[in-house]
């Protein structure tokens, strides 16, 4: 009878551990994708290397974290489904405004602060997770790998905390620096149109 209750609460808490294991992974499917995107749009060659290392990381992840749920075994099959990202989203209104009036740049420090979010997310969700592991007594070769995977997300929102204000200044400035320019030369084309028209009124 104990030993029943041994088997039933060890594969409850197998099946558990296989749920939350594809939790994470219908999460890391997302940020494939989203990565991909933020690959194919960001402006900024080491935000992108960045991104394109992470990228590869989530990829392997994903591996990880399939290959445990199918060693666990408990029937169920590693997900293909997305989970939804944790982005802030803006009132609708507000949201459109900013999209349609925002430049590359903009966007691009936008974007580079929802990075850090996600990062920052899925760290608390792997962190989270571990401590459910543990508690679960849930088999160590799972948690151990759950913690290559936090240690992934960690170092990459270190960077992106580090590093996204002083590309943000660089591409602020930058920007700031072309508006300047753009309307000496706007300037200097009116008055060099001026003094033509000066000119030929006078012939
Ligand atoms: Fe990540």
């Amino acid at each position: 009878m104990s030993r029943q209750l041994d088997d039933n609460s060890y594969s409850s808490a197998n099946a558990i551990a296989v749920a939350g294991l594809n939790l994470a992974l219908s999460f890391e499917n997302a940020s494939v994708e989203r990565l991909e995107k933020r690959l194919s749009e960001c402006i900024v060659p080491e935000v992108k290397q960045k991104i394109l290392h992470h990228l590869d990381q989530t990829k392997k992840q994903q591996e990880r974290l399939r290959e445990r749920i199918r060693v666990l075994g408990t029937g169920m099959t590693p997900t293909s489904e997305k989970g939804r990202l944790a982005i802030p989203e803006p009132p609708h209104k507000l949201k459109m405004m900013i999209e349609s009036s925002s430049s590359d740049k903009e966007r691009e420090v936008w974007e580079s602060l929802n990075d850090l979010i996600i990062e920052r997310a899925e760290a608390i969700m792997y962190r989270g997770g571990i401590q459910a592991l543990q508690l679960l007594k849930a088999d160590k070769k799972t948690i151990k790998e759950l913690d290559k995977c936090l240690k992934e997300e960690e170092a990459f929102g270190d960077w992106l905390e580090k590093n996204n204000p002083k590309v943000a200044k660089r591409l602020m400035t930058t920007q700031i620096e072309d508006k300047k320019q753009g309307k000496k030369k706007m300037r200097k084309t009116t008055q060099e149109e001026k003094e033509e028209a000066v000119s030929a009124a006078a012939v």
